[in-house]
């Protein structure tokens, strides 16, 4: 079958406006500081594919690893008629999963939901065409948005993978939990991809790799905003920076101004000044401890029903149903 057409819940002018709206708060705040969702330009995402093939980056293949085990258990668990995918990119990992679904012949449709219209809109064709009778339904929505969007009736199973989570502040993971739950009915099923708190000798390399690619990545967020908001950052003056904060549990991505400059942003009128050695964040990418995802998962009315990680103990998958 062809992919349904793309569902848009959020438009060019939509994306233009909240790029605008964090740009602002962010880059006048003290410190500095912009929301990691604006890496994603075509040059981010494909940055982004190249740091998931990394030899430090041991997140992308520690979860392809336990789904590839236990999708199976997974699917026999929930024998959910949708896949709904949060933040789905290419959906590479999740065909385990709809390979596993549509074997025992439950699931009926998948419902992709991605900011990037050209993700979706790649990622729709390809499952379509490889997975004949299944309804392929693409969402353009933020996952922090959007949620009130996603169809309704019938067992449904939501997958947010890939440790995306972690890019989430504690008060705005346990939004975005509460938001899911009211989405769905008792019954309906979350699986939850997460990395978990590890030796920081492992986890910093994780985001600062030897060849540069995330350091290129990080500075990807400039060329974004020199693009979308006419900015004049040079991103070679900015050295890339990687924190474990062991406090707050999460890794902190930042970008050190090598000397003081000034940076003007036509579209919002603003001109910034930087100090030599002063740091803008970018991301934080927390990292759990199991007891703490069934404590948040529990708080927001989804009770754990299993749990997978790797042999190392490195990443978890968490199944939890709504109650
Ligand atoms: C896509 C958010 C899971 O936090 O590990 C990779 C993004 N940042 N390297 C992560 C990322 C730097 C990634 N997530």
């Amino acid at each position: 079958m062809t992919a349904e057409p793309l569902e848009i819940h959020l438009t060019d002018e939509d994306l233009g406006r909240a790029l605008r709206a964090d740009v602002r708060a962010g880059l006048t705040a003290v410190p500095k500081w912009l929301p990691p969702k604006w890496f994603y330009d075509a040059r981010g995402s494909e940055l982004f594919e190249r740091i998931t093939r990394l030899p430090e980056y041991y997140p992308t293949r520690t979860e392809r690893a336990v789904l590839a085990e236990h999708a199976g258990q997974i699917a026999r668990i929930t024998s959910v008629k949708t896949l709904i995918e949060l933040g789905s990119g290419s959906s590479e990992k999740t065909r385990l999963l709809l390979d596993a679904l549509t074997g025992r012949g439950d699931l009926g449709t998948f419902v992709p939901l991605d900011v990037s219209v050209s993700a979706l809109r790649q990622s729709t064709a390809q499952i379509a065409a490889d997975y004949p009778g299944l309804r392929v339904r693409g969402i353009v929505g933020d996952f922090t948005r959007h949620l009130d969007r996603l169809p309704t009736g019938g067992r449904r199973l939501v997958a947010f993978l890939g440790g995306t989570i972690g890019n989430l502040t504690p008060d705005e993971r346990a939004t975005f939990l509460r938001s899911t739950r009211t989405a769905l009915e008792p019954g309906d099923w979350l699986l939850l991809g997460t990395d978990l708190v590890k030796d920081p000798g492992v986890l910093v390399p994780a985001y600062d790799d030897a060849a540069g690619v995330t350091a290129e990545f990080n500075r990807n967020v400039l060329r974004v905003l020199n693009r979308e908001l006419g900015a004049d950052f040079d991103p070679d003056a900015f050295d890339h920076v990687a924190l474990w904060d062991p406090g707050r549990r999460w890794i902190e991505m930042r970008l050190r101004a090598r000397s003081p400059q000034r940076v003007r942003v036509p579209a919002l009128d603003l001109e910034l000044d930087f100090a030599e050695g002063e740091e803008l964040r970018t991301e934080i990418s927390a990292k759990f401890r199991p007891e703490d995802v069934d404590a948040e998962l529990g708080a927001a009315g989804f009770p754990v029903r299993a749990r997978w990680t790797d042999p190392d103990g490195w990443y978890a998958l968490t199944l939890a149903q709504a109650t």
